[in-house]
C-alpha cells in the first residue's frame, strides 16, 4: 500500500471502524492502529494525516491514554474526535473537565467562524445536526486554537489551529446521525491532508497481487475454501498472483448446510482450473465438539480442528509453507483485544482468535484490511460469478454456533432441514438478496404443543434475518407476518422434533448476528 493513507489512532471507541469506513468511502485508504502501538508503527506507515478516535476513558484522568508522541512528530494534519479532541487539548496545554451533564444523542451546532475543515460543507452561521456522546468537555483551549463552532452543551464543539492543521470535534462525524459527517471527514482527508481520493478496488487488487508475490515468493500455499465470498476472493487473488503454487482445500466439517459441500465444489471446479481437495472431516469436528456447550470453547475447538486438518493437508500436498484465509477487517478488530488492542473481545472468530499460538504454517490474509462490502466489490473486480458475490455470509464454525448447547448429529440434521425450508421460502418470495443473512437457530428448549389429537413436547426454533452493510451493525428484517407464518407452518409440519417457531427481533448492537 502506498503511503497515501490516513491512520486512525484507536482509543477504544466502539465506532472506530465507522471512521475507517467513512474515510475509505471518500476514496482514501486508511488503517486503524491501537493507541498502544502508535509510537512503534506510525513512522513506518508515514500517513498523510491522523485521526484520533473517541474512547471510553476520561481525558481529565491523569492515567488516561495520551496522544502518542509519534502523532505530533509526524507534523501532518490531526483531527481529534470526542475523546481524541480532548486528549489533543490536554496534550497541547489546554484543559478538560469531567462532571458536566452528559450530552448524548442529537444536538444542534452553530458554525461561528470560517475554517478549512468546513470548506464546501458548512458556511458560517449554519445550524447543523450532529451526534454527541460525552460527559467531559474542553474548558480551555491550547495556544493557537480557536473555537469555530458551538453547541448548547459544548462551547468548543469544533476547534481549529489552522497553522498546524490540528482540528478537534466534540461530536461524532462518523455516525449516520451526523448527516454532514462523511463530507466533513472527506474535507479533512482530501481538503486538509491533500489526498486525491482515488483509492479503488481495482487499485487494491493490483497492489494486493504484488504484495502476495512478494510475501510468498516460490512457496506453496493452501487456501481453505468455505463457499463464502471471502475465501473465494482470497483464492482468486492468489490464483492471479501465484498460479499453480496454490492448492485449495474444501473442508467438510459436518457443520455445513444441506447440499452446501457439493454445490461449492461443483461451482468452484466448474469455473476455475484451480486444484481443489475435497476433504471430509466431519468425524473429527464432531468428536471435538462432543460434550462442549460453552460458545467460546466451541469456537476454539473448531479453530484448532481446522488448523490440524490444514497442517495435515499441507504436508500431503508436498510441503506448503503458507495457509491463506479470508479474514476480514471486522474479524481482526473484534478479536484484537487478546493481543493488546483496547476494544473488548466479543467473540473469537475462528480464523483469528481461535488459532493455536504455535502453528506450522505462515498466514496469508490478503483481505484482512477490508470490510465485507469492499470484498464484494473486489470480487466483481476479479470477475467472480454473481452467485458467489451475492451469497449470504456463512461463519467458519458453521451450524455449531447455531445450536446453543451440545452439537450432535441429530440436532444438526434437524437444524439443516429447518434451515433449508427457511431459505427456500426466502428465495421463492424474492427476498434473498434484500437480506444480509438469514438462518435458523435450534434452541435447547422444549415446549409443549398440540398436533393432531396428541400432545407434543419438542424443540423450539428461532428464525433470524438481518440487514447490514458490513456485519458490524445490523437491523432485524421486518418480514410481513404472512411470510413468517408460512415458514413456521412448513417447518413444524415437515421437520420432526420442532413444534414451535419464533422470530428474533434483536438488532446488533445489542445482539450479535449469530447466537454464539
Ligand atoms: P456476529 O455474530 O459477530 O457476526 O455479529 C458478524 C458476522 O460474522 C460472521 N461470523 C463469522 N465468520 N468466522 C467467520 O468466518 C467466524 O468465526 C464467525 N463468527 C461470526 C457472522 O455470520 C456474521 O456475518
Amino acid at each position: 500500500m502506498s503511503s497515501d493513507r490516513i491512520v486512525i489512532v484507536d482509543f477504544g471507541s466502539q465506532v472506530t471502524q465507522l471512521i475507517a469506513r467513512r474515510v475509505r468511502e471518500s476514496g482514501v485508504y486508511c488503517e486503524i492502529v491501537p493507541v498502544g502501538q502508535a509510537d512503534a508503527r506510525l513512522p513506518d506507515l508515514a500517513p498523510r494525516g491522523v485521526i484520533l478516535s473517541g474512547g471510553p476513558a476520561s481525558a481529565a484522568d491523569p492515567d488516561a491514554p495520551q496522544v502518542p508522541e509519534a502523532v505530533l512528530a509526524l507534523g501532518v494534519p490531526v483531527l481529534g474526535i470526542c475523546y481524541g479532541q480532548q486528549a489533543l487539548c490536554v496534550r497541547l496545554g489546554g484543559a478538560v473537565e469531567g462532571g458536566h451533564a452528559r450530552e448524548f444523542g442529537r444536538a444542534t451546532l452553530e458554525v461561528t467562524a470560517p475554517c478549512t475543515l468546513f470548506d464546501g460543507v458548512w458556511p458560517v452561521g449554519r445550524h447543523a445536526q450532529v451526534w454527541m456522546s460525552h460527559g467531559d468537555r474542553v474548558t480551555r483551549l491550547p495556544d493557537g486554537f480557536r473555537a469555530v463552532a458551538v453547541s448548547d452543551g459544548a462551547p468548543f464543539a469544533v476547534i481549529a489551529d489552522d497553522r498546524r492543521h490540528h482540528y478537534g470535534v466534540q461530536f461524532h462525524p462518523e455516525v449516520v446521525h451526523t448527516p454532514d459527517g462523511a463530507a466533513l471527514l472527506a474535507a479533512f482527508t482530501r481538503g486538509v491532508c491533500g489526498l486525491a481520493g482515488t483509492w479503488t478496488m481495482a487499485a487494491f487488487r493490483d497492489q494486493a497481487i504484488a504484495d502476495l508475490r512478494r510475501q510468498i515468493g516460490a512457496g506453496r500455499v493452501v487456501c481453505g475454501l468455505s463457499g463464502g465470498v471471502d475465501s473465494a476472493v482470497t483464492a482468486l487473488l492468489l490464483h492471479e498472483a501465484i498460479g499453480d503454487q496454490l492448492t485449495c482445500i474444501f473442508v467438510d466439517t459436518g457443520l455445513l448446510r444441506t447440499g452446501e459441500a457439493a454445490e461449492v465444489v461443483d461451482v468452484f471446479r466448474g469455473h476455475y482450473n484451480i486444484p481443489l481437495i475435497h476433504h471430509d472431516a466431519a468425524a473429527l469436528f464432531l468428536s471435538r465438539l462432543a460434550g462442549v456447550t460453552d460458545p467460546e470453547t466451541k469456537r476454539k475447538a473448531i479453530g484448532a480442528a481446522f488448523i490440524e486438518v490444514f497442517e495435515h493437508q499441507a504436508a500431503t500436498i508436498g510441503g506448503a509453507r503458507f495457509l491463506a484465509q479470508g479474514t476480514l477487517y471486522p474479524d481482526v478488530i473484534e478479536s484484537v483485544s487478546a493481543t493488546g488492542g483496547p476494544s473488548v473481545t466479543i467473540k473469537s472468530h475462528h480464523n483469528v482468535g481461535g488459532l493455536p499460538a504455535r502453528m506450522g504454517l505462515d498466514l496469508v490474509e490478503p483481505l484482512r484490511m477490508l470490510f465485507k462490502d469492499e470484498v464484494r466489490a473486489l470480487g466483481r473486480a476479479l470477475d467472480l460469478p454473481e452467485a458467489f458475490v451475492g451469497r449470504h455470509p456463512f461463519p467458519g464454525p458453521g451450524l455449531a454456533i447455531r445450536i446453543p448447547g451440545e452439537v450432535t448429529p441429530e440436532r444438526l440434521d434437524t437444524l439443516r432441514r429447518a434451515d433449508a425450508i427457511y431459505l427456500d421460502e426466502l428465495r421463492t418470495a424474492g427476498l434473498y438478496d434484500a437480506i444480509w443473512q438469514a438462518f435458523a437457530v435450534l434452541l435447547p428448549v422444549r415446549t409443549v404443543g398440540v398436533m393432531g389429537d396428541g400432545r407434543s413436547y419438542d424443540n423450539a426454533l428461532a428464525l433470524r434475518a438481518v440487514t447490514s452493510i458490513d456485519g458490524m451493525t445490523a437491523d432485524f428484517y421486518p418480514f410481513d407476518m404472512a411470510f413468517l407464518g408460512r415458514v413456521a407452518t412448513r417447518i413444524i409440519n415437515e421437520v420432526p422434533g420442532i413444534n414451535r417457531v419464533t422470530y428474533d427481533v434483536t438488532s446488533k448492537p445489542p445482539g450479535t448476528i449469530e447466537w454464539e
